[in-house]
């Protein structure tokens, strides 16, 4: 798969981006609201890359994960993913993690943009969901930044630590995807 924006290329991982990814799993403001343990290791890594080798295109039920390339460099920064629900092929969940160095430059949006494009426009999704920790202020401003709409704010809804973590869900339909291009 190969998506392009206007300073990035969003594409399947290839086996040179076993270094960086590795790296970036395990700083540990990246882990902290993801669902991996640290450390992340090298032989993980090249578990994940070995399972997104054989996905040209989303699937149910499994995450497909693109890396994010820098077009002006062609490092890789990052990574989205993608997973249609099980039960309904025309929903679909997200996930997206850039590597600290290239935090706050709008990377994130603009990738996130390109993978909303490609489900709603190309594949024709009726609804696109994410969610996040309440705690993680940097993903709900890029969700929000890229025009999702909150649907949910759960209070300590899930097992954290000693204690309780709540979780905001967030979603977007076809149509305010059409409604908001069309605004420009
Ligand atoms: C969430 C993440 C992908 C954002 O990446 P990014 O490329 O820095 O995001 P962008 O530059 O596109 O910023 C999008 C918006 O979020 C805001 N934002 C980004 N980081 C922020 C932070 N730490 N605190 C507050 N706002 C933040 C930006 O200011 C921007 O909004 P604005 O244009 O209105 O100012 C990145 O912080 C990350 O990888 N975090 C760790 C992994 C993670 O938690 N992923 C989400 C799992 S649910």
């Amino acid at each position: 798969m190969l998506l392009h924006t206007p300073r990035l290329v969003l594409r399947n991982f290839i086996d040179a981006d076993l270094e960086y990814f590795v790296a970036y799993r395990n700083v540990p403001e990246v882990a902290m609201y993801q669902g991996w343990r640290l450390p992340y290791t090298r032989e993980q890594g090249l578990e994940f890359l070995h399972e997104m080798k054989d996905m040209e295109s989303p699937k149910q039920g499994r995450w497909l994960q693109l890396a994010i390339e820098l077009k002006e460099t062609g490092e890789m920064i990052g990574d989205v993913g993608v997973r249609i629900h099980d039960q309904d092929a025309h929903q679909a969940g997200i996930g997206f993690t850039i590597a600290p160095a290239h935090w706050r430059h709008g990377y994130a949006v603009e990738a996130i943009t390109a993978l909303l494009e490609f489900l709603f426009e190309d594949i024709g999704l009726h609804r696109v969901s994410a969610d996040c920790d309440t705690e993680n202020t940097a993903s709900w401003h890029t969700l929000e930044k890229a025009g999702f709409r909150q649907e949910a704010h759960f209070v300590e809804s899930f097992p954290m630590g000693q204690g309780y973590g709540s979780e905001y869900y967030y979603g977007m339909l076809r149509r305010e995807w059409l409604a908001r291009k069309n605004m420009g």
